[in-house]
């Protein structure tokens, strides 16, 4: 018999240097416990203490959890703040306004450095601007925007107004755009002309004038234009303004519009299991809260810290971790227009040798990809770069695989930085499920265990705690303030989905699969247990992409499950039905990049499915039910060992695999 070496080998333990530890805002499993205990002893004492600590409030609260709408729970109702006047505002008053807040660095390398005090005059100036265009208070303001120093402002703009922004990813189609546009009722959109990605211009602008053109946003009476490479754009006079001419002549000052902890900072579409994606809204206090709390607990922020994460801003962790929770703390982080392998695959490691980065904040995906460039060109090997600034690398968006931790330690932290892997959703706000980097020992490929305050825990179907070493649903078992508030117009889909009833109710379902280890009690996630794929740990649902398919005049069926990928994490796998005859050879290779195309017009080039399969029908039990279990064994390319026996079409296998 083979030795199951994964049983017989103990896993391999990282702890914290003493040099980390003795620095460390937590600086030992002591404190974290500490705090853990604190959060358990009295729940509502603590995320007070923490909220009244971390925040600037204009009106102190009264209130902390409100659980009598459950589970629309409530947090610091009565309390009144602004988030962009924690942001910036609060740091120039304390005499920190010469401070670099961000660090600009551009697609082709030049670099811009902009202080809180321009960071705040250039918030006014769009503020004020939003507000001649009748932007008001509780307004949605649709954000379309590249990786720029422009799109934060935007975002802080909104916020200083009380407008609640919507950031749509700019690798989304037109057609995504529209849907969001619609979902959320905007009444203006910012853009830009084109973005400029791995020296390449790409347009926003027109994308952004199809999806208007789709109709059911009239809503939308403003399209501001941010000119970032001038090239040329189509203008629809009386609805477009340039961004730079609207702020030209506005006032430095714009009093912060004071809001309830509970007003809508920002919606922001995800993926689920239907075919619509799904707007999770947070909340100003809570939301704010927990991104610069676990700044200060997650990568041990620091006031000389240079902080890097690497994500866009269209995406949850771009949010929470770029453009609200560094800026809370009065941080100074770097911001990247471009892309990790232009002009070659060492630009991270260059760049945070150049701008002496400290806390770094990137993908698996990225990692992964960058390990085989690197491992057959030295020139852009992280070894051959002075990483020595670095004191904590961390990762985000999908399970990272032990191999590529080990590099990613080694080869970037030096084999000194504690590798924080962070476990947390669009949904959550911030981190949940994460080491702090002076006090939890590190094991590779577990994103370790929960912050103080986050009560995760391991359910069965009904809802019941499984024993610890075996496998279950991720859940989390009280409220906590970072949490969404609803769905977007869909408060129904908000509580079933993620409160749903047959776990009883009050258990938060985060959709993944977990398992915590029996002596240490670290969890390690095992992936969606929903019809959620992550690839590029970008979340698509499959019936998202099914939809897309099927809309093609030319597709009957079509059933998408994922695919393990050593660089991507899962890749998208379609099987398509077509109206006529099954193609085959040649014909086969056509429709299928048609397909493919499509699929990117529809969604965005993200979605696009990565190996398409044609068949005469698909895999159905005789009641009519996909069988996705098959199909993901076909995907893998695994020899069938499951149950056919309820099949109505075996033949169809042989088609399909
Ligand atoms: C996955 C990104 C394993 C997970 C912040 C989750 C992870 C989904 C990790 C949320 C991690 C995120 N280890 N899996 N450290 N981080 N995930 O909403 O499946 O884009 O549910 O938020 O990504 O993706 P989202």
């Amino acid at each position: 018999m083979p030795v199951n070496d994964s049983i017989l080998q103990e896993p391999e333990v990282f702890f914290p240097s003493e040099a980390m530890s003795a620095h460390a805002t937590i600086s030992g499993m002591g404190a974290y416990r500490a705090l853990a205990a604190e959060a358990e002893r009295d729940y509502e004492g603590f995320w007070a203490r923490l909220a009244r600590e971390t925040l600037s409030w204009h009106k102190p609260f009264t209130q902390v959890l409100n659980e009598a709408k459950a589970p629309f729970y409530t947090w610091f109702e009565d309390g009144e703040l602004n988030a962009s006047y924690n942001c910036i505002d609060r740091h120039v008053e304390a005499g920190n306004g010469g401070r670099v807040a961000v660090i600009f660095e551009a697609d082709d390398g030049t670099v811009t450095r902009v202080t809180y005090d321009d960071l705040l005059q250039r918030v006014c100036h769009f503020a004020n601007a939003l507000k001649k265009l009748d932007v008001k208070k509780g307004d949605r303001v649709v954000i379309y925007m590249p990786m720029s120093v422009e799109g934060v402002v935007a975002m802080q703009a909104c916020a200083r107004i009380g407008a609640t922004h919507s950031v749509v990813f700019g690798g989304f189609s037109s057609k995504s755009l529209n849907e969001r546009l619609v979902d959320v009722g905007a009444t203006a959109l910012v853009t830009c002309d084109e973005q400029m990605r791995g020296g390449k211009a790409l347009p926003l602008k027109s994308i952004a004038d199809e999806a208007l053109a789709m109709g059911g946003c009239e809503a939308v009476k403003s399209v501001i234009v941010y000119r970032r490479t001038g090239g040329k754009v189509a203008w629809s006079e009386g609805r477009d303004l340039w961004m730079h001419e609207i702020v030209a002549n506005e006032p430095d000052q714009c009093a912060p519009e004071w809001v309830g902890a509970e007003h809508p900072l920002f919606i922001l579409y995800t993926s689920g299991s239907t075919g619509t994606p799904k707007g999770v809204q947070h909340c100003t206090g809570g939301y704010l809260l927990w991104a610069a709390q676990t700044m200060k607990w997650t990568f041990d922020w620091k006031p000389a810290d240079v902080f890097w994460c690497t994500a866009d801003i269209g995406w949850i962790t771009g949010h929470s971790y770029i453009a609200y929770g560094p800026l809370a703390l009065g941080a100074t982080q770097v911001m990247f227009e471009g892309v990790p392998t232009y002009p070659d695959a060492g630009r991270f490691w260059d760049m945070i040798a150049r701008h002496k980065v400290s806390l770094f904040y990137t993908a698996p995906t990225a990692i992964r990809s960058l390990i085989k460039l690197a491992e057959t060109d030295m020139k852009v090997h992280p070894d051959s770069f002075d990483l020595s600034t670095l004191r904590v690398i961390g990762t985000v968006g999908e399970p990272i695989n032990p191999a590529a931790w080990r590099w990613y330690y080694e080869h970037v932290g030096g084999s000194r930085c504690p590798v924080v892997d962070t476990w947390w959703q669009t949904e959550t706000g911030g981190h949940m499920i994460a080491p702090m980097p002076g006090a939890t020992p590190l094991v590779p490929g577990s994103c370790t265990l929960p912050l103080p305050g986050i009560l995760a825990a391991v359910v069965d179907e009904t809802g019941q705690d499984v024993p610890d070493g075996q496998g279950g649903i991720l859940v989390v078992k009280r409220p906590w303030p970072s949490m969404l508030r609803t769905v977007w117009g869909d408060p129904q889909r908000f509580s079933k989905g993620y409160f749903p009833e047959e776990l009883g109710g009050k258990l938060y379902l985060a959709g993944d699969g977990a398992v915590r280890d029996s002596e240490t009690g670290y969890f390690t996630i095992t992936g969606r247990i929903d019809d959620v794929l992550n690839v590029s740990g970008h979340r698509l649902g499959t019936m998202e992409i099914e939809s897309a398919l099927v809309a093609n005049p030319l597709v009957a069926e079509a059933a998408v499950v994922g695919r393990t990928d050593e660089t991507t994490g899962e890749v998208v796998v379609a099987f398509v039905v077509l109206k006529g005859a099954r193609p085959e050879g040649e014909e086969a290779v056509k429709i299928a990049n048609e397909l493919r195309a499509w699929v990117g017009k529809e969604i965005g080039p993200i979605a696009k499915p990565k190996v398409i399969r044609f068949g005469e029908n698909l895999p159905k039990t005789r009641s009519g039910k996909i069988m996705r279990r098959l199909l993901r064994s076909l995907a893998a390319g695994e020899t069938i060992t499951q149950d056919v026996s309820t099949l109505e079409n075996p033949a169809i296998l042989d088609q399909l695999g």
